[in-house]
């Protein structure tokens, strides 16, 4: 029998207990929490989905593996095991693991800058860390995704994709030489976690190869991105995710990863690089003061171990199978009931469009975390918000910047929560969405100088 949704290919042998508290607690802990998730203790809320960053859960496998850890400080066992499976994932020769992705961003980002002064990186879209260390290296991002990207109700299959033409343009108008690399990050997170296919991957690399631009793939969800690539891409149904994964990695020169997605880890990074070697010994020395000895880069062996377990995990159809199923299933209960949502899903979220749902809220009285309150009051469920609460203010008129899209991300996590968890996640959308008339606006009570959103504290406009 054909099913419309699919079962999870695991079953569960330990348990972790969560508790629902009264909506009369929730109010109130929401209350001390300055109306900001952020600032919420995680034993609040019911349903966790801030993120999908490191809070997976790890196979049996991995429990295992933790134990095989060897924990030398230099030249460990560990390492090399994870080693020989990134090689034979990416194909690329070098390998330095890092605490996780922030930590490979802040080694390898300044190492192709070099100093310069008016250097630029191009992305289809930076996530918030990459654009923070692009520009601690003393560069600048700018994000190149296609149109098609900003109009949440049309379907488009990757509506992750570069514009290319518009990549040409200012790589022509920046002057080549100003460009320290191209970014392809798989999925598009910010742009609710779309694909980019490897046909536009591969007319990305034609680009930067023409004018001689190193490409970097920022892979935390590169195994979900190849299974977009099978599911929608012509040509690629019979291929494994491997091996399209494979051709991916072929496209870009270093890969960073956030090893705390597609690599099923609770903490982890990674920086491969494919055949540079003098990049890879700048790396690798300066790594050592910021990170770690090479051979573990901030992390221990047991955690070594578990990447290099996850990795292979992640790469298994039928667990992306399940794993996308899960945000679809969330994308089209929210859609029957009329929730407007960035269509179609993408593959670590759900992201509902807040600016259709509270037209009545202004931008800067922060519509997406409007709603992301009111989830958490009918139902202990935590989403987070990206719009322009997280955008932050012009550095230089002080303005709050205005996003182009107001979003609120129902983020699942991986092998966590079960269907009947996501039903509690729907219901309480939909329900939101049924009385978003009476949602408010939220105004400052304090605001912290940077990186805003994360402990700022809000008061309702009564
Ligand atoms: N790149 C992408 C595309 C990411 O989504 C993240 C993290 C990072 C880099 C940084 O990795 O957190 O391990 O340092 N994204 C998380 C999120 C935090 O919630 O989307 P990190």
């Amino acid at each position: 029998m054909e099913r419309k949704y699919v079962a999870p290919p695991y079953r569960i042998k330990m348990v972790e207990p969560i508790r629902q508290i009264s909506r009369a607690e929730r109010v109130e802990a929401l209350k001390n929490a300055g109306y900001n998730p952020f600032q919420l203790r995680s034993e609040d809320v019911f349903i966790d989905l801030l993120t999908d960053s490191g809070t997976g859960a790890m196979s049996h496998y991995q429990w295992g593996a933790l134990m095989t850890g060897d924990e030398s400080y230099a030249g460990s066992r560990s390492y090399y095991n994870l080693e020989k499976v990134v090689r034979d994932i990416t194909g690329y020769n070098y390998v330095i693991p890092a605490h996780q992705g922030r930590g490979a961003e802040q080694v390898a980002l300044p190492q192709l800058v070099d100093g310069r002064e008016d250097m630029y990186f191009i992305s289809n879209f930076h996530f918030d860390t990459t654009r923070a260390h692009v520009e601690l290296a003393g560069a600048r991002a700018i994000d190149c995704v296609i149109e098609e990207c900003f109009d949440t109700e049309n379907f488009h299959p990757f509506k992750g994709n570069f514009d290319i033409d518009k990549l040409e343009e200012i790589i022509k108008d920046k002057g080549s030489e100003k460009i320290a690399g191209i970014i392809m990050t798989i999925t598009n997170n910010s742009a609710g976690g779309q694909p980019v296919s490897l046909e536009n991957m591969r007319q990305t690399r034609a680009v930067a190869d023409k004018y001689g631009i190193t490409v970097l793939i920022d892979g935390a969800r590169y195994a979900e991105n190849a299974f977009f690539i099978k599911e929608r891409e012509e040509g690629y149904q019979d291929k494994s995710i491997k091996e399209i994964a494979r051709e991916q990695f072929d496209l870009a020169d270093i890969f960073l990863m956030s090893s705390k997605k597609d690599g099923l880890v609770n903490i982890g990074g990674l920086i491969a690089i494919k055949d540079d070697k003098d990049l890879f010994i700048r790396c690798r020395s300066y790594i050592i003061p910021m990170e770690g000895f090479p051979t573990y880069g901030g992390l221990a062996g047991r955690d070594l171990e578990a990447l290099a377990v996850g990795l292979e995990e992640a790469l298994e159809f039928e667990y992306l199978q399940h794993r996308i199923d899960q945000i679809r299933y969330v994308g089209d209960r929210l859609r029957e009931a009329g929730v407007p949502i960035q269509y179609p899903v993408g593959g670590h979220a759900v992201f509902v469009d807040c600016k259709k749902i509270a037209p009545h809220i202004p931008f800067d009285q922060f519509p997406a975390q409007s709603v992301c309150n009111a989830v958490y009051v009918e139902s202990g469920v935590r989403p987070v918000e990206i719009g322009s609460f997280l955008l932050g203010r012009d550095p230089d008129t002080g303005a709050n910047l205005e996003s182009p899209m107001e979003l609120m991300r129902l983020t699942i996590p991986r092998r966590t929560y079960t269907y009947a968890h996501l039903d509690v996640v729907c219901d309480a959308v939909i329900q939101v969405y049924k009385d978003r008339d009476s949602l408010i606006g939220l105004d400052f009570d304090f605001e912290p100088p940077v990186l805003r959103h994360f402990t700022a504290s809000l008061k309702p406009i009564k």
